[in-house]
């Protein structure tokens, strides 16, 4: 049932401050502040390794958990798509972590790759949407997502219940550790808590960007720009925007602009810039600048402090909350879902079921 939502995707990126709420009370201890996990029959803080796999959408909730278990629990991280993934014959230590991320738990790829882990010897470790998947019942460690079924084809609600999870599971690996103080992951914790009323906000923001759609809507090609994790909501931006509108989209790194796709760039070429304001933003600023030197067209998406430093010049700012940068992607999934989903509305396409695509892809 879509309620009062025109399509299931609408009402999916609406639910988002429920159900990553949802989520996160199974991961958070409020009154102790302090994360949780389910309990696990291995040592968390003696993984030396982690191997995360997925695809599509769930594979950019991977490249942005990269970051953080880099950063709070000093763990090497290896990110890959399940179809190379198990082609590639990936050296796995024995007793490595190996982390599966998937909406369906029913991908066939990330499936299979799975199943190769399992016979390297890897903990497997699965973030799963569907508690009842193949994929949840060969894990060692479930960590469910609490999204509720996501109908529209274009994922949503999954993808920021992912990053919640993860977000919990880096501090845990953190505190496993040795790495994070009472005080620290008191912060992280609160941080946290923060992010479904900060989603909230950004919702808020809905009409802004439904008035914006008919700017990106003519195009032919869009980029988007990111650094640090706001890279890999660079790509998933594009993917969205791909997916049900048909306009070929690409995310790029910020900094890899000048090593060729500035090439691209002139007044037909929208880019999208998201840049919360905070340590990476000057540089991306300065990448966003580059492009406006040859004529490129942005859309920057930031809080109100990046907007007043940067926004002048611009075809269009989204303006976002101010938030930590720990929940900025979970917020800033936000503007760029419904960017996609007003520019394919705007150009009429079958917005929950785009064309040749299925919602769980169980071939390999
Ligand atoms: O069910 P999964 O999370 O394993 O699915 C992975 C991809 O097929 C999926 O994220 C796909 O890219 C979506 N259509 C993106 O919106």
């Amino acid at each position: 049932d879509k309620g009062n939502h025109r399509h299931f995707m609408q009402k999916e990126i609406y639910e988002q401050p429920v159900v990553v709420a949802q989520t996160l009370r199974a991961y958070l201890r409020r009154m102790e502040n302090e994360v949780a996990m389910p309990d696990m029959d291995f040592d968390l803080g003696a993984v030396k390794r982690i191997t995360i796999v997925a695809c599509g959408t769930s594979f950019y909730a991977g490249m942005v958990a990269k970051y953080w278990f880099e950063k709070f629990a000093r763990v090497p991280v290896d990110i890959d798509v399940a179809s190379e993934f198990r082609y590639r014959d990936p050296v796995l230590e024995k007793g490595g972590l190996a982390l599966f991320i998937s909406q369906s738990g029913e991908t066939a790829d990330t499936l299979a790759a799975l199943r190769h882990a399992r016979a390297a010897d890897q903990i497997i470790a699965v973030v799963v949407n569907v508690p009842t998947s193949s994929m949840a019942r060969e894990a060692d460690l479930l960590l469910p997502t609490h999204a509720g079924p996501e109908i529209g084809v274009a994922s949503t609600k999954a993808f920021t219940c992912q990053l919640a999870v993860l977000a919990a599971l880096a501090a845990n690996l953190a505190r496993a550790k040795g790495l994070l103080t009472p005080e620290e992951e008191a912060e992280i914790v609160w941080h946290l808590s923060e992010g479904p009323a900060a989603m909230n906000e950004a919702l808020g923001h809905d009409g802004d960007i439904e008035a914006m759609a008919h700017l990106i809507a003519p195009a032919r090609d869009v980029l988007y720009l990111g650094r640090g994790p706001d890279y890999p909501m660079a790509l998933e931006g594009a993917l969205k925007l791909k997916e049900i509108s048909y306009i070929h989209a690409e995310g790029y790194a910020a900094g890899e602009m000048k090593h060729g796709p500035i090439a691209l760039i002139d007044e037909a070429v929208p880019v999208i810039v998201i840049a919360p304001s905070g340590p990476l933003f000057e540089k991306t600023v300065s990448n966003m600048q580059e492009v406006q030197a040859r004529g490129g067209k942005v859309v920057l998406i930031s809080d109100a402090e990046g907007i007043a430093l940067a926004g002048e010049g611009c075809m269009a700012t989204i303006e976002m909350p101010k938030v930590h940068p720990l929940i900025a992607p979970l917020v800033y999934a936000v503007p760029v879902q419904l960017l996609a989903y007003h520019v394919a509305v705007a150009k009429g396409t079958d917005v929950d079921q785009p064309r040749n695509l299925a919602k769980s892809v169980t071939v390999e």
